[in-house]
């Protein structure tokens, strides 16, 4: 027998590290934590509305049609003809804006995700990954999958088409981790986007290539050394390197501390070290952390195994 809806429901949406280097808008995997928090409720008063935000410095309107949870949840919705369904939402931010985490993606899954399981669970995760779209291209104006589905789906997700919103999910290796340091700067994705060049020399779009699907082996056949030989960006990372401060310094540090291979964590500044085991990657962000420190800059470290689960009631 199908449990009854509840009354409240409160979700927690991960962190995500999209391109993973070699995969730019296709490839991205979710962290344990940082991540934003959602409670959704039914209500008396018809329509959808949102009551609270936390944690945003008051940047982020309660119009849920400029807000990217609310875009999100309001389009799911109003796909299943429940516009007028009494419905509130707060949202609780938990990591920071222009961080290379998939802070607004987050935000976005957790609002349809939320959305759906209050109303019992008409549709699947992956049904849920255009709502999500929707509710993050409302905040960067791109359509790019690589933040909001690892979120959504968990683990690592390879995105064959974001037009056709073709996903698949790729195992990670029982001893992955990772370190992610986020220096505490803000980078807008839009004009991390905006510095890439429209042509890639064909020599360029091939090494990329190559190194993606040495990436996608390597994690299927838990092979470290392919992992690493493939963890190079050699499109979006030699020009974004330029927003980030002692960014090659960073990357030799966590090299030298072990690493299988070091990039920026989407668009940035949040950059990662993928490492084999949690020790070295407890040392890979501490050496990268020490770099960002001497700056001098603030930063946090996060270290974790690909979180396999995703977005998630709590
Ligand atoms: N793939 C995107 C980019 C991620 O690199 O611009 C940003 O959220």
């Amino acid at each position: 027998m199908k449990s009854q809806p509840a009354h409240e429901i409160r979700v927690f949406a991960p962190a995500t590290v999209a391109n993973v280097a070699c995969g730019y808008d296709v490839l991205g995997f979710a962290i344990d934590a940082p991540g934003d928090e959602v409670v959704v409720r039914h209500s008396d008063i018809p329509g959808f509305r949102i009551t609270q935000i936390t944690g945003d410095d008051g940047k982020l309107p309660l119009d849920p049609e400029h807000n990217t949870a609310g875009v999100a949840a309001l389009d799911l919705l109003r796909h299943l003809g429940m516009s007028d369904r009494g419905v509130e939402m707060e949202i609780h931010k938990k990591m920071p804006f222009g961080s290379g985490l998939g802070s607004s993606a987050a935000s976005a899954v957790a609002g349809a995700f939320a959305v759906n399981t209050l109303i019992g669970e008409p549709l699947t995760k992956l049904q849920l990954l255009p709502f999500a779209m929707a509710g993050e291209a409302s905040a960067d104006g791109a359509w790019h999958a690589d933040n909001v589905a690892p979120c959504l789906l968990g683990g690592i997700v390879f995105i064959r088409s974001n037009d056709e919103l073709d996903v698949a999910c790729i195992p990670a290796p029982a001893n992955l981790w990772v370190a992610v340091v986020h220096p505490d700067i803000e980078i807008l994705t839009k004009v991390a986007r905006e510095i890439l060049p429209r042509d890639i020399p064909l020599i360029n779009a091939t090494q990329q290539i190559g190194n993606l699907g040495g990436l996608l082996c390597g994690l299927i056949q838990e092979d470290y050394g392919l992992i690493s030989r493939s963890i190079h960006d050699v499109i979006a990372e030699p020009r974004r390197q330029k927003l980030i401060p002692d960014f090659y310094r960073a990357k030799r540090a966590a090299m030298a501390a072990g690493a299988l291979g070091f990039s920026i964590s989407g668009a940035g500044p949040s950059v990662f070290a993928l490492c084999e085991g949690e020790a070295t990657a407890r040392k890979a962000g501490e050496a990268i952390s020490k770099v960002f420190s001497a700056v001098p800059l603030p930063n946090q470290i996060y270290v974790s195994r690909i979180n396999p689960r995703g977005v998630h009631v709590i």
